[in-house]
């Protein structure tokens, strides 16, 4: 099938997010294992990126592994660390190569070494690319992300580097993973479940959302294309006539 071209779309969004929903029921349907699951999941993600980045979409925030991930089984925690870093290992030339400018939403401090390591090296090979920002949300929580922003503000106004009076809206922007990036135009998620579940609470105060029913192992370039399309007709008021 013919791949899609930017100018396809009546219009693009800037800042695109995606819940990669659905890995444990695809894995279930296919009588596989949770963590074959997830490994498949990685395929749509590769496809998902290459074709973001060649749109010339702005920015894409991914959903890898929320603060509540933790609580699932060892096995499954541990698959999902593995992923982490036959992810980078694989793609990690190709997307210096694009100008992809990666970087780690979440706390990484409580990620096993490795993962660290590894996730800090990308942000810095990757720290002066002008290109696509690839956002990767891992040990990421919504909630988490606010509190950690109003720490900072209060160490500021603590300091006397900030005034009290002087935090606005622009302020906890600016004090979030996302600083300097836009609002997300688009948010998706996979598998049909209809909710934020602790994602870019604070980003997503307007975005538009599609919820295809697709398992996120099943989804296709073809079904996000969809999505894409379905924003291109969503009118946005933003609280307007
Ligand atoms: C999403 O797939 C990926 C992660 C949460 C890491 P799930 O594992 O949540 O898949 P379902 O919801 O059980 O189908
Ligand atoms: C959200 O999916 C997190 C990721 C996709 C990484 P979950 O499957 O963990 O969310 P809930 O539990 O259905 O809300
Ligand atoms: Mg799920």
């Amino acid at each position: 099938m013919e791949k899609r071209t930017a100018e396809s779309f009546e219009k693009l969004p800037r800042h695109v997010a995606v819940i990669m929903d659905g890995n444990g029921r695809w894995a279930k349907k296919h009588r596989l294992s949770v963590p074959r699951g997830h490994r498949q999941g990685t395929e749509t993600l590769r496809e998902i990126i290459r074709h973001t980045d060649d749109l010339g979409i702005g920015a894409l925030s991914l959903y890898a592994f929320s603060t509540e991930n933790w609580s699932r089984s060892e096995e499954e925690v541990g698959a999902l660390m593995q992923l982490i870093l036959d992810f980078f290992a694989s793609e990690i030339d190709e997307l210096d190569e694009r100008n992809v400018r990666i970087l780690i939403l979440g706390e990484k401090d409580r990620l096993p070494q490795r993962q660290r390591e590894t996730l800090e090296e990308a942000e810095r090979r990757t720290g002066n690319n002008t290109g696509l920002r690839l956002n990767i949300a891992i040990n990421y929580g919504g909630r988490a992300e606010l509190a950690r922003a109003a720490r900072m503000i209060a160490e500021k106004v603590k300091s006397g580097a900030l005034a009290a009076e002087e935090i606005g809206e622009e302020t906890l922007a600016a004090h979030l993973y996302t600083a300097g990036q836009p609002d997300v135009d688009l948010l998706i998620r996979t598998s049909g479940e209809m909710r934020l579940s602790n994602f870019l609470l604070y980003q997503c105060a307007y975005a538009e959302f599609v919820f295809p029913e697709t398992l996120w192992p099943d989804f296709t370039v073809a079904d996000y294309d969809r999505a894409l399309d379905v924003f291109a007709h969503r009118q946005r008021r933003f609280g307007g006539r």
